[in-house]
């Protein structure tokens, strides 16, 4: 049978799950995006213009938040050669600001709850007493490709798409090993460094090494870099030092050169895209 509860986001405003009386102090976990601040929501930029403490992952853009909002700002992710704070300082940080009555804006890269550990600062709020909404972000295992001209999804090409985890280990393995190579898009997050090894895998299991492949790295910055090839030449790309990067593979790629040759008015256009799987 389905249960009804009230929504997260929806909790009211200074009053605990457990009953009990709060200061009024809340937390809004929001989603900045890939990067680029174009793209952070409508809702994001008014929790930002509320909050009275903001604390930061490493990259959201600090001068763009300065512009935003009058409140503290703090990065507790990981920056060039330091530490980035550990989970539970930023959880104690939280609940103690939230206590005390503050709006805290934990703002987070891409969406909260995509590898982001938003469910997990959300359940310490919720441990805590502490009410917390989440607003979604545009999670960059979508905006990355996007924002590079491949669609995730393309009729005839894929019709679906599977986000994956690159660090995971032998959880990747159990997800590779549930897959079939055709009409599926790949993105794999936190992967680069594993870049060799995820290619050699997936042709292991079948995949062809012809499989069009990108590596996208800090997209919708102005360090963007990208590289497409095949599968079987993934080793071959050489991001540059610490970028975050997204790995796709998958047919959609052939639909950024449609793409371009329409936008440049040289060469096919979209509904021309050669069709074909898992060359
Ligand atoms: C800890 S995960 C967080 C993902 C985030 N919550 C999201 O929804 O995009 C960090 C990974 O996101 C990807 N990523 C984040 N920003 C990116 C960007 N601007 N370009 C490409 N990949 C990015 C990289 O794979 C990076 O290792």
């Amino acid at each position: 049978m389905g249960q009804a509860s009230r929504p997260a986001g929806t909790s009211a405003r200074g009053v605990s799950p457990a009953g009990k009386q709060m200061a009024n102090g809340r937390v809004s976990l929001v989603g900045a995006g890939p990067g680029d601040p174009d793209l952070w929501t409508v809702r994001a930029v008014d929790r930002l213009r509320d909050a009275d403490l903001v604390l930061y992952d490493a990259l959201v853009d600090a001068e763009a938040l300065r512009r935003t909002t009058s409140a503290p700002c703090f990065c507790v992710g990981k920056r060039a050669g330091r530490a980035s704070v550990k989970q539970d300082t930023i959880n104690r940080l939280m609940i103690r600001a939230a206590r005390r009555g503050k709006h805290v804006v934990r703002l987070k890269g891409g969406d909260p709850f995509v590898f982001g550990r938003g469910a997990e600062e959300a359940l310490a709020l919720g441990r805590a007493g502490v009410p917390c909404e989440v607003v979604p972000g545009v999670t960059s295992a979508v905006a990355a490709p996007a924002l590079a001209g491949i669609p995730v999804t393309h009729r005839g090409l894929a019709s679906a798409f599977l986000v994956l985890a690159g660090h995971a280990g032998e959880p990747l393995e159990r997800v590779l090993a549930a897959i079939q190579p055709g009409g599926l898009t790949l993105v794999v997050m936190m992967g680069l460094g594993i870049r060799e090894t995820l290619g050699a895998a997936l042709i292991a299991r079948g995949w062809s090494r012809d499989l069009p492949a990108a590596v996208l790295c800090a997209v919708s910055t102005p360090e963007a870099w990208t590289w497409t090839g095949r599968l079987g030449d993934l080793a071959e790309a050489t991001p540059p030092e610490g970028l975050p990067g997204v790995i796709v593979v998958g047919e959609v790629i052939q639909v950024r050169d449609a793409l371009s040759a329409a936008a440049t008015g040289s060469g096919a256009a979209t509904d021309e895209v050669k069709y074909g799987r898992n060359r």
